[in-house]
């Protein structure tokens, strides 16, 4: 285990297996689809969960990704979200997918889901990895969710602590010494 770890929450074999039984969740869903599906990144945290995902997914697809910058601090979400790059194919009557790292707040997906939303494709679903229970607005709807985690704030497998940790394997919750300076990259 990292030094700056407290404890792990997620290990690398249930992120693992979680991944895959939510692929088949998410495969079942889209049966239906004769376009194949536009998958859309919420960029830097869902990097690690989106490569894992998506090999798993057997459809024609493109990707794309946004990235957003959503808290001010470095362990405080705001649920403010400003979005930065945006990089997407066609999504008019597409299906489209949004692959996140985290429901927290819920201010990330928020806006991101409306911006897509705003481009019109023919179906708008969402997958994040982990979601805090009972802090994100019933508006802010996701159609598949692979942890629910306790309100602490964690890094590891793309979720990261003032740009770091993004490369621990299992999902962990950080030593509160190490909290105190900003970051604000999703
Ligand atoms: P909101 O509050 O907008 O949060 O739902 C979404 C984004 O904020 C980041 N976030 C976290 N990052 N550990 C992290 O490493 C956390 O506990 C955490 N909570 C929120 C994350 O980038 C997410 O996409």
């Amino acid at each position: 285990m990292h030094e700056d770890v407290a404890r792990v929450l997620i290990s690398e074999d249930a992120l693992r297996d979680r991944v895959a039984a939510l692929a088949g969740e998410i495969e079942q869903a889209y049966e239906q689809s004769v376009t194949g599906i536009t998958v859309v990144a919420i960029l830097t945290g869902a990097v690690v969960f989106l490569s894992d995902l998506m090999r798993h997914l057997p459809y024609r697809m493109e990707v794309g990704y946004i990235t957003v910058s959503s808290y001010t601090g470095p362990a405080v979400t705001s649920g403010g979200a400003k979005l930065g790059v945006i990089s997407l194919p066609e999504l008019r009557n597409r299906d489209v997918l949004i692959v996140d790292d985290i429901l927290d707040s819920g201010g990330t997906l928020r806006v991101v889901q409306s911006v897509l939303r705003d481009r019109g494709p023919a179906s708008l679903r969402t997958a994040v990895l982990l979601r805090k229970p009972g802090k994100a607005p019933a508006e802010v709807a996701v159609d598949f969710v692979g942890f629910d985690v306790e309100d602490v704030f964690v890094v590891g497998y793309g979720l990261d602590f003032d740009g770091y940790y993004r490369n621990l394997p299992y999902i962990a919750e950080l030593k509160s010494e190490r909290y105190g300076r900003s970051s604000d990259d999703a």
